[in-house]
Formats: C-alpha cells, structure tokens, sequence
C-alpha cells in the first residue's frame, strides 16, 4: 500500500498543523509504503518571494524531520526535485473539464477573499492530482479541506479511462483525519495563521509562554469554579498531559481558587516538555543542512524511479511514445 501526502511550505508550523497534518503523517509511515513531499510548486501560488520559498523549504524538512519522519522508512522529497510531474498535469489537463475546477472551493474561496485569481492558483487541483498519481498512490491522508480536491483526482482517473483505456492510473482513496478535527487558537477559533491565534511548535520559550498567557478567558473570580465545558486551556491541556494532570486540572477547575493565570502555566510547561526532544532534535538538524540535503536527495531518487515507470505507462497510452 502506498500512502502519499504533500505539505506545503508556508512559514512556520503552529501546533493545529503538528496535531492535524505531522504526527498523523508519522504514524502513517510503519503502515506502509510511505512517500511525504514538500508541496513547494503549491506554495508558489502563494509565496512569491524566492528567499522565503526556499527558507520555509528548509524549514519544513527540518521540521517533520525532528518530528520523527524517519528516511529509512518513508520516501521524502521536495515536489520541485520530480519536474515530471508537470508532464502529468498536462495530460490531466486535456481531459479536465473547466466546470470540474470552476466548482472547487479553494479556488472560489480565494477568489472571493480578494486574491487575484491566476492560472496557478485555478490549476492547483490538476498538480495535485498529478502528484498523487504520478506515484501510484492508493491511500492519500489528508485534512477535511482536501477533500475536494482528492475528489477531481478521482474524477481525472475516470476522464483518462473513458479517453485513453482502463488500467493506466491507480485511483486513490483518501483518508481524511478526523481524530483531532480543530485544534483552538488562543482566541477559541480554529487555529490558523490567517487568523493570527497561533501557538508555534517551535517558537522561543519567552514568547510562546507570553502567546499563552494571551488565551481568552471569561472573567471569574481566582475564588470562583470555572467553567470546564468549553474551556480552551483544558482543550489545549488535553493535547500534552497525561491523564492524571487533566483530572486535576478539571478538578481544579470545578473546585476554584486557582486562577486562570494558573492554568496557563500548567498548560505552558506541558506545551514545552511535549515538544522538548523534537526540539533537542531540531537544534541538532540545524548544525547539519548537509545532511538535510542529502535526505531529500535520496528520496528524490527514490521517487524518481518510481515517476518515470508510470510516466513511460502513460506516454505510451497517450500516443507521446
Ligand atoms: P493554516 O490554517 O494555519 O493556514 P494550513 O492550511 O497550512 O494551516 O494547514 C496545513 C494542514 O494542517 C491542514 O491541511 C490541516 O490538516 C492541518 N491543520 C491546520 N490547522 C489546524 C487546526 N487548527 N487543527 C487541526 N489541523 C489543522
Ligand atoms: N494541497 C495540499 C495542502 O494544501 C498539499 C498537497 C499538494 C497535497 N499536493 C498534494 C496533499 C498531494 C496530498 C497529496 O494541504
């Protein structure tokens, strides 16, 4: 079985994408055949600026690298190394009908943010795809808001078997994450970077204790119970401590004569253990970029080899060879 999933490099990991996209990734890897990519011809449709594209390339490959992506088991490359792939989306593209792209939301939803609609950002789906069959991927994990777009892959596989016969591409079946849906910003919405409510996963020990500190609360009294139901620090609590220091903290909670200031604290100190060995590790990647390098370069071959047998499968289906 081949798992396939891409991430884009978009600046600096918060906790909602370690929780929702990395750790599931990682525990994906012993399942099976895993090839992870660094989606950064996606991120151009964003990123425009060649310093920071390849900054948060690095950064990003550090990261899920410290995370505990582990090279001996999964294939990890940057989406940029197999060019092939473009060749792909081209001949996705010829049998992609217009309205398939014209009803994705990503697309409409940044269209009607404001942000200037450009062939990359309508023909994003058609990459996409691209990158997923262009591995003979079979299970491709992703969060809810890639759905969709999973959805015209399978639609361009039954466009190229009506057009060009059965059996050239593997249709992919996604695995949507569900386990921890939304992750709260400090402000209690989903935490995104678009909404500035971040907690960073790597972020300075000062700053992220002060960005905790900022988390919303109402306003009882220290002497007061507090409400648990709802609560975004007993939320974020939940994601790093153990059992027995959730309990207290709910009983606390019910009990009064703590105040949130508290709590905060606790969930501080949590945060920063979770994330101690993948930081000590980060540091240690950091040192190395060599080292980085040569990872992605491995997987880029890896992944290449398995890019041009399904390419020479479709060039020769399609009558370019
Ligand atoms: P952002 O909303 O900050 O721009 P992205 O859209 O770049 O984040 O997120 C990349 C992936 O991280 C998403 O596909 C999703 O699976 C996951 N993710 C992001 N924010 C959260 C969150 N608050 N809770 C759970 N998963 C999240
Ligand atoms: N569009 C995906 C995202 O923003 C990233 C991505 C690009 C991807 N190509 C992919 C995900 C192929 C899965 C499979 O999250």
């Amino acid at each position: 079985m081949r798992i396939l999933t891409g991430l884009q490099p978009s600046g600096k990991l918060h906790i909602g994408n370690y929780f929702g996209a990395i750790q599931p990734a990682i525990q994906l890897q012993d399942e099976g055949d895993a090839f992870y990519f660094i989606a950064d011809y996606h991120a151009m449709t964003s990123t425009q600026d060649p310093k920071a594209l390849s900054e948060n390339v690095r950064d990003l490959a550090i990261d899920f690298l410290a995370c505990g992506l582990d090279p001996e088991k999964a294939t990890f490359f940057r989406q940029s190394a197999i060019p092939e792939v473009h060749e792909l989306a081209w001949i996705l593209s010829v049998v992609c009908p217009m309205g398939l792209l014209e009803r994705c939301h990503s697309y409409k939803d940044k269209v009607a943010k404001g942000i200037s609609a450009n062939h990359g950002l309508f023909a994003y789906p058609v990459l996409m795809a691209a990158d997923i069959l262009l591995y003979d991927a079979n299970v491709v994990p992703v969060g809810e808001d890639q759905k969709q777009h999973l959805e015209v892959t399978r639609d361009l596989v039954g466009k190229i078997n009506e057009v060009y016969g059965e059996g050239i591409l593997t249709l992919p079946e996604p695995r949507i994450r569900e386990s921890i849906a939304k992750v709260p910003g400090i402000d209690g919405q989903k935490m995104s970077k678009s909404y500035g409510n971040t907690i960073p996963m790597f972020g300075a020990k000062k700053a992220t204790r002060k960005t905790i500190m900022k988390i919303v609360t109402d306003t009882t009294a220290v002497e007061d119970p507090k409400p648990v139901e709802g609560s975004n620090i007993i939320a974020l609590y939940k994601l790093f401590a153990e059992e027995p220091e959730i309990a207290q903290m709910v009983a606390d909670f019910e009990a009064g004569g703590y105040g949130y200031g508290d709590f905060k604290q606790r969930l501080f100190d949590a945060y920063w253990d979770h994330f101690e060995p993948m930081r000590a590790k980060r540091e240690e990647l950091e040192k190395d970029p060599g080292q980085i390098d040569s990872i992605l370069a491995a997987g880029a071959e890896k992944a290449r080899e398995h890019a041009t047998g399904v390419l020479d499968r479709i060039r020769k289906a399609t009558g370019l060879a």
